[in-house]
């Protein structure tokens, strides 16, 4: 049975065919009881070439617990390409140079690569200027600069932020840490049931005193995906500024900074592909301007005497000290793979694969999924009756199957559905219907023996 686009029709399936993948079964896109033959293309319904993909993701090919490794871990990092790897190792290898300052060869190679992952991340997010690109650590350095920087400098007493309650601890603790020293307030917009903010809150709690609405573009415990150019427009009215939590959505969908007019955009390296420890903060070019150096020291200014220092133009104000450049070059690496790939087919295979794991986690008895919000990212948070979520992640790691369980960082999104702990599993485009088949035998194998 298929579903109108070709795709495996989300019912049970026979444990036995899925428990023959965990095993080691054959790994291909054709449902299993279409064809026992091996498929002739590996293309899901989507046009998606996955297979061709997952060659390119080393990791996917060993073996975890004597198991092949399934990895739905996505949330907490996604996988490398070989593209990723050799372009850092080629760095470390062959290239190894500081950047700007150098008058050598090797220098102006490692300032070029540095340039180009700029450009990548600009073209990723739909700006043409790359003075708009701030280099970061990751998303949390991202949203802790604007908090120190733009928000020492324009939150006072009794001003307003308003914060989600689907956000990350990323996007709510340093937002506390200025709003205590600015004798500011942090208001969050509610949640739905269903995992959605609830906009009628959100209009209700914007007003004259809202200076900054910081906002998920993805959550990365409900899969929720808010309206951000919506709640944006919004924001606007108010004069306030929008900051977006882009981590859990870059690597999901296009995403267009300019469409959202969003005044912040932040995403970490390692969660597309890319290494741990670079990630981008986007401003639009007049707040980053006005923003002050929330950083001193090399690479950051342009004059210094002990009488007056004077600061270099954005972005490299923002960026003091030497930069992560291997983390640049496997950042331009992956950037560079995902723009080789048809976006909008890998999207639609994502989309097809969660609402087909979605069917399927349905028929596990006693598990219940956490949040329901329409057009959600496959990020899929359950509990299951009768085990604690660690005990589902190490059940699960014993057939070579990776989760995450706890509180994923983000513990009023779970408070808010009387939680302080879950088990997740996360999808990103190299993963398969074989997978979600494992995964879903998993946990009925666990029942059982409950
Ligand atoms: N933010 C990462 C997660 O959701 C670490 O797992």
């Amino acid at each position: 049975m298929t579903t109108p686009d070709g795709f495996p029709q989300p019912t049970p399936r026979p444990l036995p065919a899925a428990l023959a993948h965990a095993a080691g079964g054959p790994r291909y896109w054709l449902p299993q009881q279409q064809s026992a033959q091996p498929p002739t293309s590996t293309t899901a319904p989507s046009g998606f070439d996955v297979e061709a993909v997952r060659r390119d993701f080393p990791q996917l090919h060993r073996e975890v617990n004597g198991r092949p490794l399934v990895w739905l871990d996505n949330g907490a990092t996604t996988l490398k390409p070989r593209q990723v790897v050799e372009a850092v190792s080629e760095h470390y290898a062959r290239e190894t140079s500081n950047v700007h300052r150098g008058a050598h060869t090797l220098a102006k190679q490692a300032t070029q690569v540095y340039e180009e992952g700029r450009q990548a991340a600009a073209e990723l997010l739909g700006t043409r200027d790359e003075g708009e690109i701030v280099f970061v650590r990751g998303t949390t350095e991202a949203v802790n600069l604007v908090a120190q920087s733009w928000g020492r400098a324009n939150l006072g007493v009794g001003d307003e932020i308003l914060v989600s309650a689907a956000e990350h601890h990323s996007n709510l603790v340093p937002w506390q840490l200025i709003a205590a020293e600015r004798r500011a307030r942090i208001r969050p917009i509610p949640l739905l049931p269903d995992g959605r903010l609830d906009q009628d809150a959100y209009r209700d709690l914007l007003g004259s005193r809202t200076r900054l609405v910081a906002l998920t573009h993805a959550s990365n415990v409900l899969g929720t995906v808010p309206p951000v150019a919506e709640m944006t427009a919004l924001a606007h009215r108010y004069g306030a500024k929008v900051l977006v939590d882009g981590a859990q959505a870059v690597s999901h969908f296009p995403v267009d900074v300019t469409e959202l007019d969003a005044d912040f955009y932040a995403f970490s390296g390692h969660k597309i592909f890319a290494p741990t420890g670079i990630g981008v903060l986007f401003g639009k070019r007049e707040l980053l301007e006005a923003m002050p150096p929330w950083q001193g020291g090399g690479n950051m200014i342009d004059s210094v005497s002990f009488g007056e220092t004077t600061y270099a133009p954005i972005p490299h104000r923002l960026e003091a000290g030497t930069g992560h450049i291997a983390g640049v070059a496997g950042l331009g690496a992956a950037l560079r793979y995902l723009a080789g790939l048809d976006r909008e087919a890998a999207t639609a295979h994502e989309e097809q694969l969660t609402a087909y794991a979605l069917g399927l986690l349905a028929t596990v008895p006693g598990l219940q999924l956490i949040g329901d919000a329409p057009g959600r990212i496959g990020v899929l948070t359950f509990l299951l009756a009768g085990t604690d979520p660690m005990a589902v992640a190490g059940a699960l790691d014993q057939q070579g199957i990776a989760v995450r369980a706890g509180h994923h960082c983000a513990q009023p999104a779970l408070a808010a559905f009387g939680l302080q702990s879950a088990a997740r599993a996360s999808l990103a485009l190299y993963n398969t219907v074989q997978d979600v088949d494992a995964l879903v035998a998993a946990l009925h194998e666990i029942q059982a023996a409950a």
